[in-house]
């Protein structure tokens, strides 16, 4: 798949692995998308995180064979994020979870299927990915129905998977085959 790609609101958007310089930029884009939606495991307070220690995760992802940690720019503002994520144990390094999110300005453009396709792509070219999995929040209904247009399936549930305040929510559990 092609590092450019358009938006449906015609605007360039470059898909590229993020490095240590961006580190500033992921922390301040993770408050901005923790502070729009409750469908992510932070909120506007971020990952409370030094830009130093963004720094070293960046680097990790950036040396790591199949991990990887991919933004999306249009012109020098990141938009969006995904993590692809292998487990390192003998045993379960077949699996890779999935992580993504858009800025809010940025939603129905096609960037969040854009990204998906670009990983799921990745993992089948990757002999070491057979699974890929993610967790969503249940009423998560776009991001439920993007998962399952791309062909995941929900393979399980788990109350109280997360906790905001004092509201519990419930976990999806999904799987892609490749
Ligand atoms: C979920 C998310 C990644 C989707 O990204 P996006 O760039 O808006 O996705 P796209 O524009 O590629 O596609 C969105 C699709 O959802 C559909 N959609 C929009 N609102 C919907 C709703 N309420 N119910 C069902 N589907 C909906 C759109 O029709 C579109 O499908 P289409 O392209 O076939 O028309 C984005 O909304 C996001 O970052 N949300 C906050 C963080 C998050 O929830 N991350 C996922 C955690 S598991």
């Amino acid at each position: 798949m092609n590092n450019i790609f358009m938006s449906k609101n015609n605007e360039k958007v470059n898909i590229r692995q993020l490095e240590a310089k961006d580190a500033k930029q992921v922390l301040d884009y993770i408050c901005t998308v923790g502070g729009e939606t409750d469908n992510l495991l932070f909120g506007r307070e971020g990952l409370g995180i030094s830009v130093d220690e963004e720094m070293r995760i960046l680097s990790q992802y950036l040396v790591h064979p199949v991990s990887m940690l991919l933004g999306c720019f249009i012109g020098e503002k990141l938009v969006a994020v995904s993590n692809i994520s292998v487990k390192e144990r003998q045993r379960i390094r077949h699996i890779a979870s999935l992580g993504i999110s858009v800025i809010r300005e940025y939603w129905n453009q096609g960037i969040g299927t854009y990204l998906m396709k670009y990983m799921i792509d990745y993992s089948r070219k990757n002999e070491q990915i057979e699974v890929l999995e993610l967790e969503v929040i249940s009423d998560n209904y776009r991001a439920v129905e993007l998962y399952k247009s791309l062909g995941f399936k929900v393979i399980g549930a788990m109350p109280k998977a997360v906790k905001i305040g004092n509201s519990y929510h419930e976990n999806l559990m999904m799987i892609l085959e490749l």
